[in-house]
């Protein structure tokens, strides 16, 4: 449910249930009460109520046209007391404090009731009900000209309205019934309001006090309205990309040292070696012009690798910062790996190492390459395969396949292989396996930027170790339809 629509029904509710509840007592009252009774409020009752109220009027209009001793009189005081029997009522006149004329049984009225009715009539005319001889009354006093000295004072008695006081308490119950639910229901619709509204923002504010104070991993549920639901689920992605961003900030971070420590490590090994070889012709160790000959060649072959390491170096980063663009082009798989072949092959022959190509490929396939940077790539593939090499038949064979969205190419050899335990981190930068370290010289970043490179072609580079018998590097690239 939104907001809006809960609001709505909850203000409707709070009257509809009410009234509802209200309606249902007050008809199971009418129902018990006509079962037990008779009818609460008839027509007869009614008829009843207004020929007392006239006798009432009419007495009263009787009283007032008389003259004060009127009432003194016996046949005035005869009609009267037939009007008021015509109710049901009695009679009581009064002069001077004390009763004259009275139509109740002698006995029945006493000081004490005489007093009491008085009260009543003063009090609450019509409305309190006394008991005289053990019957019901109501009371109304008629004063006859109050300036009048030989005025008195008529009290009319007459029998309550049953009926009335049975449409009061009805009224009192069906008056009770619409607080007591009204409260009820507006207690209950207040909590059921806060726990789908107010328990959802405090759980809310709770998950953004914890993000305030770092800790990232308090998830915030999706509950309540529509639009908590929402405000949660948006609360809760933001938590997601912020933990995100903290984890990349922190592994680039991780990766920062860890490359400072490579390089400072990897270019120290060959910087010494220069300083040695220096120090070694400085101190006239190289007595000879052939040992200073073969003094400087070696310190240019480290200045080399040091220099080749740092092209790589600064081609991984750039790389890794997406600094390059791709020049892609559409490019013949099969022309493109002859190619590279072409170029390598004098460097691997004088190795003796043999070239051999094989496509299972049905047809020409081509795919988008940044040719010079792929061409660099399988150069560094196949130059990784001439430095690892331990066989004295050498072989590197150059497998085309496809699949039926990628064309995979396979660079096998028949070298050192890598071991189990290495096979997983040779993608890895500054990675190189023991083997590698003692004696071949390397930067340890040639397959990590094959790596990057054949990520920025969308494809997919993976290694595949034949033990002792060397290791396959394969390329995975989707080819382009016709
Ligand atoms: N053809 C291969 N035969 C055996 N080991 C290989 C081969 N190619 C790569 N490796 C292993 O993978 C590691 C990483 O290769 P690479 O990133 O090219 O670094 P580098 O050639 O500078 O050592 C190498 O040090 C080596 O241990
Ligand atoms: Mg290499």
């Amino acid at each position: 449910m939104n907001l809006k629509k809960r609001l709505i029904a909850a203000n409707a509710a709070t009257v509809a249930i009410p009234v509802l509840i209200t309606a249902l007592v007050a008809i199971a009252y009418l129902f018990i009460y006509s079962k037990l009774y008779g009818n609460i409020y008839s027509w007869e009752s009614y008829q009843r109520a207004s020929k007392i109220e006239a006798a009432l009027m009419d007495t009263e209009r009787l009283i007032q046209q008389e003259s004060p001793d009127a009432i003194a009189d016996e046949k005035f005081q005869r009609l009267l007391r037939q009007k008021i029997a015509e109710i049901g009522g009695e009679l009581i006149i009064l002069k001077d404090d004390s009763v004259i004329y009275t139509s109740l049984d002698a006995p029945g009225i006493g000081k004490i009731e005489l007093a009491k009715a008085l009260e009543a009539g003063q009090n609450k005319p019509g409305k309190e009900t006394i008991v005289i001889s053990s019957q019901s009354f109501t009371v109304q006093i008629i004063e006859q000209d109050p300036a009048d000295a030989a005025g008195g004072t008529v009290l009319l008695l007459v029998p309550p309205d049953q009926e009335a006081n049975g449409l009061i308490q009805f009224l009192i119950v069906i008056g009770l019934t619409f607080l007591c639910t009204f409260i009820a229901t507006n207690i209950l619709i207040s909590y059921q309001f806060s726990r789908a509204v107010l328990q959802p923002l405090n759980h809310l504010q709770h998950a953004a006090d914890e993000i305030r104070t770092g800790n990232l991993d308090c998830q915030i549920a999706e509950e309540g309205d529509r639009e908590i639901e929402a405000l949660c689920r948006d609360l809760e992605l933001m938590r997601l990309k912020l933990k995100e961003s903290i984890h990349t900030q922190l592994k680039y971070e991780d990766n920062r040292k860890m490359l400072i420590s490579s390089i400072s490590h990897d270019l120290k090994t060959p910087v010494t070696s220069i300083k040695g070889y220096v120090e070694g012709i400085l101190d006239g160790v190289a007595n000879t012009p052939e040992k200073t000959e073969k003094y400087l060649k070696t310190i240019y072959v480290k200045a080399e690798q040091v220099d080749k390491m740092i092209d790589d170096l600064l081609l991984y980063a750039k790389l890794d910062l997406n600094q390059i663009p791709f020049n892609f082009e559409r490019t013949d798989v099969q022309e493109f790996i002859r190619s590279c072949l072409l170029e390598s092959e004098p460097e691997l022959e004088n190795n003796r190492i043999h070239t051999e190509m094989f496509s299972d490929l049905t047809q020409k396939r081509c795919v988008f390459l940044d040719r010079e940077r792929m061409k660099r790539i399988v150069m560094n593939i196949l130059d990784n395969s001439r430095k690892y090499m331990d066989k004295d038949e050498a072989v590197i064979r150059v497998l085309l396949r496809e699949t039926p969205s990628s064309i995979i190419m396979e660079f096998q050899d028949n070298g050192c292989g890598v071991s189990e335990k290495d096979l997983p981190y040779i993608f890895d930068r500054f990675y190189r396996s023991d083997q590698a370290r003692t004696g071949i010289e390397g930067s340890g970043l040639g397959l990590a930027i094959a790596q990057q490179v054949v990520e920025g072609h969308q494809g997919i580079i993976w290694a595949m170790s034949h033990g002792k018998e060397g290791m396959s590097i394969l390329i995975s690239l989707a080819y382009l339809k016709d």
